[in-house]
């Protein structure tokens, strides 16, 4: 079977493509490397021994996509391929939408010409908002505080409504919690266009001496030592759920909604220490401001996935920051040495 990758250039998408690889599939991957540099590919190519047919166009030209369909029979399409910082969507909020529902609404048209209707699709814990229950479950209540978000909704409404429609569609959304680490071969890792807000790429930065100290957004929060608590999920792990999700898919036309996340909940404290202890790196830091716009808690009830799709996380915080870090002392520089 032949599986499309959109954005498979990127942190999970290249990470995905060498589980896709390794489980037997043959691959194509688009990207218009807005975020990415086509090198990650390589790598997944030096670790797999497989081949990617690789493209570098723009979801959003349908008639760029209409060619990679013509030139391959896709069976099924994973689709990573979008803008995901949350602050940057407030400031360019018709970016993020023209990219972000713009790029989905052209590739489901596209996959619908060629009959091609399976699709995985990345969604996020953000559609949760601000959960007042935790572990977050899959009916929890939806919404969204920024245009990131809201695109994630929108996009998640687009495709229940496609599938809704009849025709055949067998759809997965996956909510991600907060994917960190890298493939313990140090090869490939998150390596962006731009310095990232989130926090392990801060953490390394500062184990790196990049950076003098770790700014942790808030020590005034309701958790046992005052920082933000996350579900920090390996990104093998990820990528080992968007497997399970397809083989479901694949068994039988449906449309699934699961959480991948580990179901553990750390602190910001906790990363640091837990990160300290992997790496032999101090990590100094300084409490300050909360960060506008975050939430104090959350993370995953992930049963629903482990019963649907017989997929749990496996790996610890431990393998998360040790991977991490073999990532970064490999290639300081990221795709770029
Ligand atoms: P990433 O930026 O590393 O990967 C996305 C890739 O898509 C990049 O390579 C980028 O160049 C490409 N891209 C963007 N717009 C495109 C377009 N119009 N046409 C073609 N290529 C395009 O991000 P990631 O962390 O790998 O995230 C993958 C997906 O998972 C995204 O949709 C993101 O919103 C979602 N997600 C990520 C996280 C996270 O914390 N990393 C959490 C939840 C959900
Ligand atoms: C984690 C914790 C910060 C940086 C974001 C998106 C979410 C999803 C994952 C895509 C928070 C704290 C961070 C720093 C810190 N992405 N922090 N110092 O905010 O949970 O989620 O990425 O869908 O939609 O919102 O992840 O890694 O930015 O932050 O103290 O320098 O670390 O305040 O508590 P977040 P994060």
């Amino acid at each position: 079977m032949k599986i499309l990758v959109t954005g498979g250039a990127g942190y999970i998408g290249s990470h995905t493509l060498v589980e896709l690889i390794d489980a037997g599939y043959e691959v194509v991957a688009v990207d218009n490397l807005c975020n990415s540099q086509k090198h990650s590919l390589k790598r997944v190519e030096k670790i797999t021994h497989g081949n990617i047919a690789f493209y570098q166009i723009d979801i959003r030209d349908k008639e760029a996509l209409t060619q990679v369909f013509k030139h391959h029979k896709i069976d099924a399409v994973m689709h990573f391929a979008g803008l995901k910082a949350v602050d940057k969507s407030v400031q360019k909020p018709i970016e993020y939408y023209d990219n972000n529902i713009g790029g989905t609404l052209a590739l489901v048209e596209v996959m619908q010409n060629f009959n091609c209707k399976i699709l995985v699709f990345s969604s996020s814990a953000t559609v949760y908002g601000d959960a007042h229950k935790m572990p977050i479950r899959e009916d929890f209540p939806l919404s969204a505080t920024n245009p990131y978000g809201y695109s994630k909704l929108m996009i998640e409404q687009l495709l229940q409504d496609v599938f809704q429609a009849g025709g055949g569609w067998s759809i997965a959304k996956l909510r991600y919690f907060n994917p960190i680490g890298a493939h313990k071969s140090g090869t490939i890792g998150e390596h962006p266009n731009g310095i990232p807000n989130n926090l392990m790429p801060h953490i390394l930065r500062v184990a790196m001496g990049e950076l003098d100290k770790l700014n942790i957004f808030g020590g005034d929060y309701n958790t046992p030592d005052g920082t933000a608590i996350r579900d920090y999920i390996h990104v093998v792990d990820l990528a080992k759920g968007h497997i399970q999700a397809l083989h479901a898919l694949i068994d039988k036309p449906q449309i699934i909604t699961a959480n991948l996340g580990t179901g553990n909940g750390y602190s910001v404290l906790d990363m640091v220490m837990a990160f300290e202890k992997a790496s032999g790196k101090p990590v100094p830091y300084q409490i300050t401001h909360r960060r506008k716009g975050d939430i104090a808690i959350c993370y995953a009830d992930p049963s629903y996935a482990y019963k649907k799709l017989n997929w749990k996380a496996k790996h610890g915080l431990k393998d998360m920051c040790q991977d991490a870090w073999r990532w970064q002392v490999k290639n300081p520089d990221g795709y770029l040495c």
